[in-house]
């Protein structure tokens, strides 16, 4: 199994391309299954949750192919996908596909929207917590769905003529059960409004799409998202919002190391308060005509609390990184996590390196040192993995991060990009 060997010290100094957002592409190609002509999207990032992805919509009945195209702007592998389902040949998501990838369960909206349908496994993922389905449940069946759970399936239902539009406040933000239902709406009948719709950039991304292949949604981006049914989506073309965790998490391995670095083919709107975050600990950001630039030169990393949010707030998915950056700081900080239970599992990983972490119940006192040592370490979830690369490059001597298959399924081509900006970092086949 591969692993990532990081030699710290080095400053970061060029260009990082940024990819296009995993999160938004994953329920971007999901949406390809509401429609029989082809959508194809571009700028989709080249990971394994993408190729799963693939995997999982193939066994539904969609013809897909891939254009690889080196991008001019910054060697970016973004690839150009276009997706025909023309038949869905199977309404069912079974569980050796659906447990890889958690997302993949959002199946269950476009194909009971259109085959009236589905059989979906109840999902796996990230070890982050108990991640329950209620929402979707709930969600699903206000629209009048069906739902039934047997043997680890949800066998879901469309009423005779479909889903039928209708007024759902989901009683927590979702990011996932928001594309869900946006996706099942867009074919219900009569109008759909959904209260306290998660907010996120990627849930924007998603209804531009939808959109752009003849659905009608609007308010995408606040909290209530308004739907009039329609009766056929066609195709599009859809090009993939930049990743703005990625964005993040290099914006904080330029913080954490030190070094002067554009982030090309981003936009800082996307994390402001992540970056406001990272400002706050030492670093100067400022926009550029494609990007953002990021520089710490000599000054330390000042401690900074966090609390994670559903947009706008700080994302739980730039945590476990903001917490590699602290573990440097020259104080005390606090980081406490509100979306997922149990998301610090990168804890005891830091500490191996000689963090100094405390946890009391959601909330991690991060004592600043003066410095990190290299160790064999393991990365237990996507985020956390890449905190513990953050932490590495600046430990003293070999950091060794084990189970990089985490790393893969979200961060395209790391070891490429952070070498090419000065760092010490490779991948090691055993
Ligand atoms: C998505 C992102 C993930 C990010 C998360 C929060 C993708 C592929 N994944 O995950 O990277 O960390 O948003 O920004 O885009 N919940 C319930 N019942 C449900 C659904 C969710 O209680 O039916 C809870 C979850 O346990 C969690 C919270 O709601 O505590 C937020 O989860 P959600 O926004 O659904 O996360 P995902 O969509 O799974």
């Amino acid at each position: 199994m591969d692993r990532i060997r990081i030699r710290g010290g080095n400053e970061l100094h060029g260009i990082i391309p940024i990819s296009g957002a995993k999160n938004a592409a994953l329920p971007l190609m999901i949406a390809s299954l509401l429609t029989d002509d082809t959508l194809t999207l571009e700028n989709v990032p080249h990971l394994a949750d993408v190729e799963q992805l693939i995997r999982i919509l193939g066994n539904h009945g969609a013809d897909i192919s891939v254009n690889g195209r080196r991008e001019r702007q910054g060697e970016s592998y973004a690839r150009t996908i276009h997706f025909t389902s023309r038949n869905i040949v199977d309404t069912t998501a079974p569980y050796e596909l659906v447990s890889k990838m958690r997302a993949s369960f959002w199946v269950i909206g476009p194909l009971l929207a259109r085959e009236g349908k589905a059989r979906v496994s109840l999902p796996g993922g990230c070890a982050i917590g108990t991640r329950p389905v209620d929402l979707f449940i709930e969600g699903l069946t206000a629209l009048g769905a069906n739902i039934e759970i047997d043997g680890g399936y949800i066998n879901a239902t469309a009423p005779e003529g479909g889903l039928i539009g209708a007024r759902y406040v989901f009683p927590k933000v979702s990011v996932g059960a928001t594309h869900v239902l946006m996706m099942a709406a867009t074919r219900a009948r009569g109008t759909t409004v959904i209260g306290n719709a998660a907010r996120e950039p990627e849930v924007v991304d998603l209804a531009n799409c939808l959109n752009a292949m003849g659905a009608k949604i609007t308010g995408a981006g606040t909290s209530t998202i308004t739907i009039e049914g329609v009766t056929t989506l066609s195709g599009a073309r859809h090009r993939v919002l930049p990743d703005r965790i990625e964005t993040g998490t290099y914006a904080m391995a330029v913080a954490m190391a030190g070094g002067d670095v554009v982030l090309e083919g981003t936009d800082a709107s996307l994390l402001e308060t992540a970056l406001e975050a990272i400002r706050r600990a030492g670093a100067e950001i400022t926009p550029t005509n494609n990007g953002i630039r990021v520089r710490r030169n000599g000054g330390g990393i000042k401690p900074v609390d966090v609390v994670t949010d559903p947009f706008p707030g700080f994302p739980t998915d730039l945590q476990a990184q903001f917490m590699g950056l602290m573990t440097r700081s020259s104080g005390i900080s606090h980081i406490t996590e509100t979306i997922f239970e149990n998301r610090f599992m990168h804890v005891q990983e830091l500490a191996r390196l000689g963090a100094r972490i405390s946890l009391s119940g959601q909330t991690a006192k991060i004592e600043g040192v003066g410095r990190l040592k290299g160790a064999p370490v393991m990365a237990t979830d996507l985020r956390a993995s890449v905190s513990l690369v953050i932490a590495g490059l600046v430990a003293e001597g070999d950091t060794m991060v084990s189970r990089v298959y985490h790393l893969d399924r979200g961060f395209e081509r790391l070891e490429e990009k952070l070498t090419r900006c000065g760092a010490e970092v490779e991948r090691v086949s055993d």
